[in-house]
C-alpha cells in the first residue's frame, strides 16, 4: 500500500521523455526555509487582519451594522482560516504527491532532476505548513482571541470537495487525482498570495509571512506545470476522457469560497439562519464567483489547453459549463480556429 503508485501500471510502458528545466538550482540561496526568519507577530495600530475585499461578507450591511469590533473579529477569523487552509493543503494535497514523485512512485517516468527537486518542494511545503500553524498560534496568544471553527470535523471546504471528486473517478484511476490536485493547487495564482504582501493595511508580519510563501510558490508553479506536461501525454485517451472533465471541479474546489466556514462565523456573531443565507448569497453572487474563478484560473486553463486536454469534447464542455472557457458557437466548433480562449 505504502509503495503504491499514483498512476497505476508500468510507468515505462507509458510515453515519456519530456523536457525539464530546473528552477531549484539556487534553492539553498532562495528558499524561505533557508533564508527567511521566523515571522513574529506583534500588535500594530489600526488596520485589518485580512483584506475585507477578499472576505466580502464583512462589507454586507447586515454585518457592517454590527459594528467595527465585530468586523475586525471576523477578519481575524478569516486570517486563521487562511492559515489553517494552508497547513491542510500542504499536508494533505501537496506533500504526499511531491513525496511520491521524489521516490519514483508517481507512475510516470520523470527526469532524475525532477525527482530530486521534488524533495525540495516537500521541504518548502513542510515549512509553509509549520510557519502557518505557528503564526496562527502566535496571533491567538497575542490577541487573546481564540481560533474558532478550525476543529470542525469537515475541515476546510476543499478537503470535502476533493473527496467527492475522487469518488467520481473509476477505481483503476484513483490516485491520479493526487497529481491533478497538485497541479491545480500549485499553479493557481490566488488573490491572497498576490495581494496580501502589498496591502499596507495589514500587520507587517502577516504580509512578510505571505510574501515568503509566495516566493517559494513561484518555483513550485513552474515545476507543476512540468508535471502536467509529463502527465497528460502519458495518459491513454480513455484515461484522459475520465480525468479531463473533472479538472474544472478541482479548480473550483480550491478557489470557491468556503461557505460553510463563513456561515459558522456569521452564526458566531449572532446572525439568524435567514440572515446568514442572505449575507452569503449577496456577498458571493454565483455569477461573480464564476467570473472571479475564471480569471484566477485563466493561465491554468491555458496550460490544460496547451497539453491538448481540451481536444476531448466532454472535457471542453465541462470547462465551458464551469465558465472557464467561452462557449464556442457551432460554426466555430467545426472550424480549425483555436477556440480554447479563457473567458
Ligand atoms: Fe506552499
Ligand atoms: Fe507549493
Amino acid at each position: 500500500m505504502f509503495k503504491e503508485q499514483l498512476l497505476r501500471g508500468p510507468a515505462e510502458a507509458r510515453p515519456h521523455g519530456g523536457e525539464y528545466t530546473s528552477r531549484f538550482e539556487r534553492w539553498d540561496a532562495l528558499a524561505s526555509v533557508r533564508r527567511r526568519p521566523r515571522r513574529e507577530f506583534e500588535v500594530e495600530g489600526p488596520g485589518f487582519f485580512f483584506p475585507p475585499e477578499l472576505y466580502p461578507v464583512v462589507l454586507h450591511p447586515i454585518v457592517a451594522a454590527r459594528g467595527e469590533a465585530v468586523v475586525a473579529g471576523l477578519l481575524l477569523q478569516r486570517l486563521y482560516d487562511y492559515l489553517d487552509f494552508t497547513t491542510e493543503l500542504e499536508n494533505l494535497a501537496v506533500i504526499p504527491v511531491a513525496t511520491k514523485i521524489s521516490r519514483g512512485r508517481s507512475g510516470l517516468v520523470l527526469p532524475e532532476r525532477m525527482r530530486a527537486d521534488a524533495h525540495k518542494i516537500v521541504t518548502d511545503e513542510a515549512w509553509h505548513a509549520q510557519f502557518s500553524d505557528d503564526f496562527a498560534r502566535q496571533v491567538a496568544t497575542t490577541t487573546g482571541c481564540p481560533r474558532l471553527g478550525v476543529d470542525l470535523p469537515a475541515g476546510p471546504a476543499f478537503v470535502t470537495r476533493l473527496d467527492e471528486l475522487r469518488q467520481r473517478l473509476p477505481h483503476g484511476l484513483r490516485g491520479v487525482e493526487s497529481l491533478l490536485f497538485g497541479i491545480v493547487s500549485e499553479t493557481l495564482i490566488s488573490g491572497i498570495l498576490s495581494d496580501i504582501p502589498r496591502d499596507d493595511r495589514l500587520p507587517s508580519a502577516v504580509r512578510e509571512l505571505v510574501r515568503d510563501h509566495a516566493e517559494d510558490e513561484g518555483r513550485h508553479h513552474v515545476y507543476f506545470r512540468s508535471v502536467l506536461k509529463n502527465l497528460w501525454p502519458a495518459l491513454t485517451p480513455s484515461e484522459r476522457r475520465d480525468v479531463g472533465p473533472l479538472v474544472p471541479a478541482a479548480i473550483h474546489a480550491f478557489l470557491e469560497p468556503d461557505y460553510n466556514r463563513a456561515s459558522y462565523h456569521l452564526g458566531g456573531i449572532g446572525l439568524s439562519r435567514d440572515e446568514i443565507d442572505q449575507v452569503i448569497s449577496e456577498s458571493w453572487p454565483a455569477r461573480e464567483v464564476r467570473q472571479n474563478i475564471s480569471e484566477a484560473a485563466s493561465q491554468l486553463t491555458r496550460y490544460f489547453s496547451e497539453v491538448g486536454a481540451l481536444d476531448d469534447a466532454r472535457t471542453l464542455s465541462s470547462f465551458e459549463e464551469a465558465g472557464l472557457v467561452r462557449i464556442a458557437h457551432e460554426s466555430e466548433k467545426t472550424s480549425h480556429a483555436p477556440r480554447e480562449v479563457p473567458a
